[in-house]
């Protein structure tokens, strides 16, 4: 089976509706973009399987929902202030702007020129003005990481749950980043959705954690669907390391234009709690806390040997969005079907499919086939399985097709027979197999929840 491309992917979440560019009508913002009506429920459904394995399927782990605007100081003290940043390039004859590492052979990557300028830092997160008064006086950031609410509410959510050493916080959200190059469709981009772990440790368990959670996130993307010859761990080199961090895995996966990352997962040590705590020689607290923080908390926690510790943080942090890209690039499939026919088939895992079932009626505004419809539809939604869609285009050929494209795993098929013979019953078509199966609609219920629980 050939190679998923980037171009079959835009394609297709454009033609079924799962992702536009944002401000499309004025002609696009770059590095900007919008689920439609089927992106949003896998992006949904992505979200929904890690916070339950992160939060439900756990005893250690707590949720939070933190603001998108944040506080100077808070990105000051973390060091996003003053590192923060990508080196950037200019071309002197095309005026193109790019990350100096993206540059290949001290060429252009627009026009080919080598008179390039220098490399210099640009930093990357969106300042905004915050108040009536747009004078730089009041300023604040839109958050570049989920991850730095987690480190200044560890104390808010220590003190509410009375949680001991090793335990989490969680967090889904939105982040923002004045990328100098967005790129590859949904894979770089300036504001997208993370969704961070920041899990608390004992100094000295840090490196033990942070293996055990490169074991668990490679289990969970598989589940997701991802094939393990897809997934690479790169360890990143001691130079190449973000400001916080003492070790990180990336987990990569093998995108349409490259083997790239997916999710970060570091060794942040206590640099975080550290910088956000200022330094309090009488609870003797370890060396990353700042002189002369700002802030109004000791970032600590009192371990069981009745010593307060500011906390070690080993940190999965996953693109949502690239997991989107990652669970659709292994689940779009090109199938021949012999005698000059094909199809296109998402073979996305069924927790994760836009839509679960498709009531399909044989006969378009026929009024009995469609009430039926409605009924099953009304019955179905109870058993909170997800997203019942129900057709009428009367085109049952048409309609197995589309609902192959984004991923439907069943469609059930309402025709004469089920109006009018007894026992009444209906036809499912499972979209992988495309074998069809006459269920009679008495045992719909129990067929659907054993089909949707396995
Ligand atoms: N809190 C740690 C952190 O933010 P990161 O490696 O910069 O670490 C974590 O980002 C994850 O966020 C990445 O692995 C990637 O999946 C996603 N991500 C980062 N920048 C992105 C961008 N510009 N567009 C889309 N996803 C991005």
């Amino acid at each position: 089976m050939a190679a998923t491309s980037m171009e079959q992917l835009v394609s297709l979440c454009k033609r079924r509706g799962f992702i536009f560019q944002n401000s499309d009508i004025y002609g696009g913002l770059q590095g900007v973009y919008d689920y439609g009506p089927l992106g949003v429920e896998l992006k949904n459904n992505l979200k929904a399987a890690w916070w339950r394995s992160m939060i439900y399927e756990r005893d250690d782990v707590e949720g939070l929902d933190a603001a998108i605007l944040t506080n100077q100081k808070v990105l000051h003290y973390s060091g996003h202030e003053d590192t923060f940043s990508d080196p950037m390039t200019d071309c002197r004859k095309c005026k193109g702007r790019f990350r100096a590492d993206h540059i290949k052979d001290g060429k252009c990557p627009n026009c080919g020129s080598t008179d390039l300028t220098d490399p210099r830092p640009f930093n990357l997160m969106f300042k905004t003005n915050i108040g009536p008064v747009d004078d730089g006086s009041s300023f604040g950031y839109l958050r570049p990481e989920t991850a730095q609410a987690i480190f200044t509410q560890f104390k808010n959510v220590v003190d509410s749950t009375s949680r001991k050493l090793p335990f989490g916080i969680a967090q889904i959200g939105k982040s923002f980043r004045n990328e100098i190059t967005p790129r590859n469709f949904i894979f770089r981009v300036r504001e997208f959705e993370q969704a961070e772990l920041e899990f608390f440790v004992e100094p000295g368990e840090d490196e033990k954690w942070h293996e055990i959670w490169k074991e668990e996130r490679i289990k969970w993307w598989e589940e997701q669907g991802l094939k393990r010859e897809n997934i690479n761990i790169y360890t990143t080199p001691e130079n190449d390391l973000a400001h916080y961090a003492k070790a990180c895995y990336d987990i990569e996966y093998q995108f349409p234009h490259g083997m790239e990352e997916l999710e970060g997962i570091a060794n942040r040590t206590d640099y975080d709690l550290g910088n956000h705590t200022k330094a309090q020689d009488e609870m003797n607290l370890t060396s990353h806390c700042h002189p002369n923080n700002d802030s109004t908390q000791k970032l600590c926690i009192m371990n069981d040997n009745n010593k307060w510790v500011v906390p070690f943080v080993i940190e999965p942090s996953m693109g949502v969005d690239r997991g989107v890209l990652a669970v659709m690039t292994e689940a779009y499939t090109e199938e021949d079907l012999g005698e000059g026919n094909s199809r296109i088939v998402l073979k996305l895992k069924k927790h994760l499919a836009p839509i679960k079932v498709a009531v399909i009626p044989l006969k378009k505004n026929n009024a009995q086939i469609m009430a039926k419809c409605h009924e099953i539809k009304k019955n179905l939604l109870k058993l909170g399985i997800g997203r019942v869609a129900l057709e009428n285009t009367g085109n049952i050929g048409k309609a197995y097709r589309r609902h192959d494209e984004v991923g439907t795993p069943l469609c059930i098929t309402v025709d004469f027979e089920t109006i009018e013979n007894q026992p009444e019953s209906v036809t499912i078509r499972d979209r992988d197999t495309m074998e069809q199966t006459r269920v009679n609609t008495a045992d719909l219920r129990a067929y659907l929840l054993d089909y949707f629980n396995k």
